[in-house]
C-alpha cells in the first residue's frame, strides 16, 4: 500500500448555511450550526485514506471535544494519528458560511495548528503532502527534510503565502487553484518559473490543468450537482498524493483526483463528503 504523510491543519468546521453572504456591518440569519471535522491537513489525510492510501497525519489538536472529534474522524477513515500532537491551545476552528450555490467563505482560528512541528520518520513515506494553515517555517523544514530523504513532495499552496525558493524547487507538483495561481503568476507557464518540477492548477467545475515544461494538459471534470465545495481542493490533494505514491504518472493521478474532488462537492461538509473507492465505482 502507498505510504502518504500529510502535514497540515486539523480544524473543527462550524458550518452555517446562509441565504447570502453578509456585507460589512450587516447581520444575516442562517441555519443551525453543524460541527464537522475539517482542516486542510486532516481533510487531505481522510481523502487519501478513503482513496486507498496508507496515510499518517502530522498535525496538532487541543485537549478538547473538537480534538476528539478530529481524532475520531481520522481513525474512522483509517488515518494513523500517532503524529498528531496535543497542544495547550484549543483545536483549530473554521467558521464557514455556505450559500445556496454551494460556495463558502471561511474564517480560520488556527489555535493548536500553530504548535505543529516538523518531526517525522520521513524516509518511511513515498509522498509528503503539505498545505499552509500551519506555520510556514514548519512546512519549509518538512519539505527540506523529506526531499533529503528521497520523498516526493506535493505542496498545496493554500492559502497563498511566501515560501523559500529552494522549497518551491523541491515540489513535484505544486498544487494551486485558479485564484491562487493568479496571485502567483500572470500565466500557467509563469508558475513553472517559480521553480517547481510541475504545477497542477485546479479549475473548479472544469477539472484541472497539468503544467510541465512540455506543455499544458487539461483533465476535465464530470458534471455534478453541487451541494458544498468546502474541502474539494483538499480531497484533490489527498487523492493525487495516493496515486503518486502508487507510482502513477502525474496526469493519471490528476485525472483520478478530479473524480474524487467532483464526488466530494455532491455531499455536505469536507471529510464526511469524501468517497471511498467503492463509492467512486472502482479505481
Ligand atoms: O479547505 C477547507 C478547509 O479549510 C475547511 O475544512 C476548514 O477547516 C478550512 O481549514
Ligand atoms: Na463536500
Amino acid at each position: 500500500m502507498a505510504q502518504v504523510l500529510v502535514l497540515g491543519s486539523a480544524n473543527a468546521d462550524l458550518v452555517v448555511s446562509v441565504p447570502r453572504r453578509p456585507a460589512g456591518g450587516e447581520t444575516v440569519l442562517g441555519s443551525d450550526t453543524v460541527v464537522l471535522p475539517g482542516g486542510k491537513g486532516a481533510n487531505t489525510a481522510v481523502a487519501a485514506a478513503r482513496a486507498g492510501g496508507r496515510v499518517a497525519l502530522l498535525g496538532a489538536v487541543g485537549d478538547d471535544g473538537n480534538g476528539a472529534l478530529l481524532r475520531r474522524s481520522l481513525e474512522g477513515a483509517g488515518v494513523d494519528a500517532a503524529l498528531v500532537a496535543v497542544s495547550r491551545r484549543p483545536t483549530g476552528a473554521a467558521y464557514i458560511a455556505v450559500t445556496p450555490d454551494g460556495e463558502n467563505s471561511i474564517v480560520v482560528a488556527p489555535g493548536a495548528n500553530a504548535d505543529v512541528v516538523a518531526e517525522a520518520p520521513w524516509g518511511r513515506f513515498a509522498v509528503l503532502v503539505c498545505s499552509l494553515e500551519v506555520p510556514v517555517p514548519v512546512v519549509e523544514e518538512a519539505v527540506r527534510a523529506a526531499s533529503a530523504a528521497g520523498v516526493r513532495v506535493v505542496l498545496n499552496l493554500s492559502p497563498v503565502v511566501g515560501v523559500a525558493p529552494d522549497v518551491l524547487a523541491a515540489l513535484d507538483p505544486l498544487v494551486v487553484n485558479e485564484h491562487e495561481a493568479a496571485e502567483l503568476a500572470p500565466s500557467f507557464e509563469g508558475l513553472l518559473e517559480l521553480g517547481p518540477r510541475a504545477v497542477v492548477v485546479t479549475l473548479g467545475a472544469r477539472g484541472a490543468a497539468v503544467v510541465t515544461r512540455s506543455g499544458v494538459l487539461e483533465a476535465p471534470a464530470p458534471e455534478v450537482d453541487v451541494v458544498d465545495t468546502t474541502g474539494a481542493g483538499d480531497a484533490f490533494a489527498g487523492a493525487l498524493a495516493v496515486r503518486l505514491a502508487e507510482g502513477r504518472e502525474l496526469v493519471d493521478a490528476v485525472r483520478f483526483a478530479v473524480r474524487v474532488a467532483a464526488f466530494s462537492v455532491t455531499r455536505a461538509g469536507a471529510q464526511p463528503s469524501y468517497p471511498t473507492l467503492a463509492e467512486l465505482g472502482g479505481p
